[in-house]
């Protein structure tokens, strides 16, 4: 009963990556979103949800919602997967746009993930042209395109699981 599960949801690695990376760091065991069931999180003390971030939602995120009775005796955190560069305001507005108020109190991280449009399925791959056209026409001042700017870029670092592992490890 004291091992702690992180349950993820990952389009297209990002938030894979870190659990795999918590995995090997903590002996912790990790599970996609949808192979966990009520019984396997009722084996878990601690249970730690990612998932990437999409339009400014936490993919995966009604996980939590739906197994609040489940989780509620349980330490339990969510850290999310974006491309955008950390920052307060960010994980505020995360927070905002996504936390119901029941989940107020929960601790909640950001680790900045990945994206390569050559894997990007049609319309994700539309979204994001779209976005790299209007940041063109619109923002000369960044580099062109801003955080989505190039075909294929890979911010993961372990660095942003430091907190988490603080999390984990109960300080
Ligand atoms: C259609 C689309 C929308 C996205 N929207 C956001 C966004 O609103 N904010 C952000 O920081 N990253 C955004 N991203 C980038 C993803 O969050 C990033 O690629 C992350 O690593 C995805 O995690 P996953 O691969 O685990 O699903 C978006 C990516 C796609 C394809």
């Amino acid at each position: 009963m004291s091992k702690a599960l992180v349950v993820y949801q990952s389009k297209y690695g990002g938030a894979k990556v870190y659990a795999e990376w918590l995995k090997s760091k903590t002996g912790c065991d990790i599970a996609e979103r949808r192979e966990v069931t009520e019984a396997k999180l009722r084996e878990y003390s601690c249970v730690i949800f990612g998932g990437g971030v999409y339009a400014g939602r936490i993919a995966g995120l009604s996980f939590v919602k739906k197994n609040s009775a489940l989780l509620s005796g349980k330490r339990t955190a969510v850290f999310a997967v974006g491309a955008t560069e950390s920052s307060e305001e960010l994980l505020k507005n995360l927070r905002n746009a996504n936390f119901t108020s029941e989940m107020s109190g929960m601790p909640f991280f950001y680790c900045r993930g990945k994206f390569d449009l050559q894997k990007m399925k049609g319309l994700d791959k539309m979204i994001i042209r779209m976005v790299q056209k209007a940041k063109n026409n619109n923002d000369a001042s960044e580099n062109g395109g801003g955080t989505f700017a190039g075909d294929v870029s890979d911010w993961t670092d372990e660095k942003y699981l430091e907190p988490v592992l603080k999390f984990l490890a109960g300080i």
